[in-house]
């Protein structure tokens, strides 16, 4: 198998620096890192020489990357779980301009349509710098590719962090062939045009300096051609699913991506699972339970999936003491003003429903911001009724693993603006995120379900969540560059 190199902002592992200058390393998190680790780190014959480029996210991997030879972790017996890892020590200025100003702040802004718009964005003096931080960043990700890859290597470039790269990396080297993923949804047109011109003809060339644009579901892909449809010179071609440009031409594709389930099931029968489940029996007796796992993450609309949790207790009351909410919300982002802020409300409105329903012997809402994965696990396994409502979301993993771990068997009450919807939604519950009276009432009918009905719908789900596990998606994305 020839050689693969991954390009993605989160590497498999972060560290930070503890009081005595020791550095501690973690695993990195998300979906993306999730379905990247398990392939780089597969060693054989039937796996790609991967080697997995990734950013310095602080300090600490800022320090650890010097320490290492090139960046390369691995060959300073750094434990990245097997993976070859080249972490690159972009300046601290640059990085955070990149990923928090134009990446997270922009990029997914316009993807998750989550603009305020009477307000924001407003693309002024500063937009312009922060733009070059994100050029500069792009360009370091390219010259560690084109200086890595060996004589017609694939390179797999991950994401809304990196979507200059491709055709940076086409420029240092055409001998390369080159997959672009977006994990994210795509804009549509009305709303992608809220970018400056020039940057957002910048985001689709680069893109398109791919070989293969590949997006996690049809309605995201479908968007990116409607984009590429505005863009002078190119040429969309709906039959093929291909756009020209420039004399060169990009495939579009379709990659689901699931949960490996046997390693997932694996991972939630260990011991730290096991001990976090039994606490939480304990904690919420034989009631019924509402799970919902995320990151504080605006597109996530926690506080709307609260708001229909309240309505739920105030218009059925028949369900006081007898339900309680299981809110896990790990920490994300936090550099920026608007994730405090909106943990600020998510705890905000988490007190009033305990305020205004909450009795001496009975917690309606728990509540926890922290990152704790075996804790979640451990609340996938107990779940009747899984709760997933996000604005917009490129896929939603947790839609696919609560089933999986679900022990009873969970309805699953599914936002349709979730890229998992178009795989789920036949046995899940779908509402629009945007409508707190509806969620309130899936919310009701979920916990009605009867017991039987739940299971069956619930392997269903699984079934689904499993189908394409992240290697078959890794693959995939590769044999298009065949
Ligand atoms: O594309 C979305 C994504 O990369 C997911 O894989 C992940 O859940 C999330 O964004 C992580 O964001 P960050 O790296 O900023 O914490």
């Amino acid at each position: 198998m020839s050689q693969v190199l991954v390009a993605s902002n989160r590497g498999p592992v972060s560290f930070s620096l503890s009081e005595d200058g020791a550095l501690a390393m973690r695993r990195g998190g998300g979906g993306l890192v999730s379905g990247l680790a398990g392939i780089a780190a597969a060693r054989g014959e039937a796996s790609p020489d991967v080697l997995w480029v990734c950013a310095s996210l602080g300090e600490a991997d800022r320090t650890a990357a010097r320490r290492s030879p090139d960046g390369r972790l691995d060959l300073a017996g750094y434990e990245t779980g097997g993976a070859a890892v080249r972490m690159l020590d972009i300046p601290a200025g640059t990085f955070h301009r990149a990923y928090n100003a134009v990446a997270n702040s922009t990029l997914w802004f316009v993807h998750h349509l989550l603009y305020d718009t009477p307000r924001s964005p407003h693309f002024d003096a500063h937009a312009r710098r922060d733009w070059q931080s994100y050029e500069a960043y792009n360009a370091a990700f390219a010259d560690a590719l084109a200086r890595d890859a060996a004589p017609g290597a694939k390179a797999a470039i991950q994401d809304y962090h990196l979507s200059l790269a491709p055709r940076m990396l086409r420029e240092r080297r055409p001998d390369l062939r080159i997959v672009h993923f977006s994990h994210t949804p795509w804009a549509p047109p009305d709303y992608f045009r809220l970018l400056p011109d020039d940057i957002g003809t910048q985001i689709l060339l680069g893109i398109l300096g791919a070989d293969h644009a590949g997006f996690l579901t049809e309605r995201w892909a479908s968007a990116f051609l409607d984009c590429c449809e505005l863009l002078p010179g190119a040429r969309v071609d709906r039959v093929s699913r291909t756009v020209s440009c420039g004399g060169h031409v990009t495939r579009v594709g379709v990659h689901g991506l699931g949960v490996d389930g046997t390693a997932l099931r694996q991972r939630a029968a260990e011991q730290d699972v096991v001990e976090r489940a039994r606490a939480l029996r304990e904690q919420v007796g034989d009631r019924q339970l509402i799970v919902r796992v995320d990151r504080t993450e605006l597109s996530k609309n926690i506080v709307r999936g609260l708001a229909a949790y309240r309505e739920l207790l105030a218009n059925h009351p028949e369900w006081r003491g007898r339900v309680v909410h299981l809110a896990f919300a790990y920490p994300s982002r936090y550099d920026l003003r608007e994730y405090r802020e909106y943990t600020e409300a998510v705890e905000r409105t988490a007190k009033q429903i305990t305020d205004e329903f909450g009795t001496a012997d009975w917690d309606p809402l728990i509540v926890q911001v922290n990152d704790d994965y075996p804790r979640s696990l451990a609340a996938y396994g107990l779940a009747d009724v899984l709760l997933v409502n996000p604005i917009r979301d490129g896929m939603n993993l947790v839609a696919k693993e609560g089933p999986v771990l679900s022990e009873r068997g969970c309805a699953l009450v599914l936002s349709r603006e979730a890229g998992a919807a178009a795989e789920l939604s036949e046995d899940a519950l779908t509402i629009n995120p945007y409508d707190v009276s509806q969620t309130a009432e899936a919310l009701h009918r979920a916990l009605l379900m009867p017991r039987a009905e739940r299971a069956e719908r619930c392997a269903r789900l699984a079934a689904a969540a499993t189908a394409l596990p992240p290697r078959r998606w890794f693959a995939d994305q590769l044999a298009a560059l065949d």
